[in-house]
């Protein structure tokens, strides 16, 4: 497994074709994420101005923070790790009949666990697999490549390490393809940003390519609370990483001992809503001399949404951009949703 320099879109293309046809197992990285303190400055400095201040969660994933959101996938109040998981784990041979072979693109593949029950499927059943994780964690993905290329020496990897808009035009290369998006990741996008990312998706499958999505349903409020609130202060941690990425890569100089993790659930917009409270006065620091900003004891930053879905709402969606689902499995608590769905016409 060897990694290959920062990509253009077009040269990014090029080598993952080459790639794909020369069975090479390769990490390709792309451009967008060549400077991502500078990414990282702009998106603080731009968040923490605006009212109510918001900051973006896709720089949760840090080596730190991708570790501690490994960490919250395996805490008893987490439930949708496990469920999904049960779900993959029993009906992987029949999503895999489903498809026929094809290679396995997947969006967010942090650890690539889950994913396992679909690559022995898919192993079993068809020769030459190839899988294509697509991170911007490059901790997350050079860990889950060594595991599968040293456990799975017969499937190939070309692991992308890069945003998900970087792998869109990566998809139409790989047909047919089944692009994987698992874990409800969906949750975390706003509704503005989950219809532009359908609209580049669909754009970019062929007809009868497959998309495999996994989404966290509507439930009783104090299951989905607890989940964003374990016991064991590990989901506290992960949000308090961010800040501390903060003051490491941006010296924003925030009293760690003095934040908070906030996590609750918004009935009227169906999401948990997850942010850091400042539990004292505090200045905050922003780079390139730009003016401090000041948050008063009790003042709160959002962090991160992860809404939850019905799935009458998500197919009926789908459907608008030529994803129809060819099978739907849920758990036996109705807790969490695995779509397979088909580009049509
Ligand atoms: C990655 N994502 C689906 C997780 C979620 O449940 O929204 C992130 C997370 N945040 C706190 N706990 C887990």
């Amino acid at each position: 497994m060897h990694y290959a320099a920062y990509f253009g879109h077009q040269r990014l293309k090029e080598c993952f074709h080459k790639a794909l046809e020369e069975q090479q197992n390769v990490v390709l990285q792309a451009g967008s994420l060549s400077d991502s303190v500078r990414d990282f400055t702009v998106s603080v400095s731009k968040g923490l101005q605006q009212s109510p201040p918001v900051l973006e969660c896709r720089f949760l994933y840090d080596a730190r923070g991708s570790d501690l959101y490994e960490q919250i996938t395996k805490q008893p109040e987490y439930y949708p790790t496990r469920t999904e998981a049960a779900i993959l784990s029993e009906r992987a041979d029949e999503i895999c009949t489903l498809t026929g072979p094809c290679t396995l693109i997947e969006l967010g593949s942090g650890s690539s666990v889950k994913t396992d029950y679909l690559l022995s499927a898919y192993q079993d059943r068809y020769a030459n697999i190839c899988y294509t994780p697509i991170d911007i964690s490059a901790h997350a993905l050079k860990d889950a490549g060594r595991s599968i290329t040293r456990q799975r020496p017969d499937v190939q990897v070309v692991g992308i390490h890069g945003t998900y808009a970087d792998s869109f035009p990566l998809i139409r290369c790989a047909s047919p393809a089944m692009v994987i998006f698992l874990g409800s990741t969906l949750g975390n996008l706003t509704p503005e940003e989950e219809q532009a990312f359908w609209s580049d998706i669909a754009a970019n499958m062929q007809v009868g390519d497959h998309f495999l999505l996994g989404v966290d349903l509507v439930k009783d409020i104090d299951i989905l609370e607890a989940a964003y609130n374990d016991r064991n202060g590990i989901t506290a941690q992960f949000i308090i990483n961010y800040i501390r990425r903060m003051n490491r890569e941006l010296g924003t100089k925030i009293d760690l001992d003095h934040i908070g993790h906030v996590a609750f659930y918004n009935p009227g917009k169906e999401q948990i809503e997850v942010y850091i409270e400042f539990l004292k006065d505090q200045i905050v620091t922003l780079p390139d001399d730009q003016e401090p900003i000041k948050f008063a004891c009790g003042e709160r930053v959002m962090l991160e949404i992860s809404r939850k879905f019905r799935l009458p709402q998500v197919i009926g969606n789908l459907a608008s951009f030529g994803l129809h689902p060819v099978r739907t499995y849920i758990d036996e608590q109705e807790w969490f949703g695995l779509l397979l769905l088909e580009k049509r016409e």
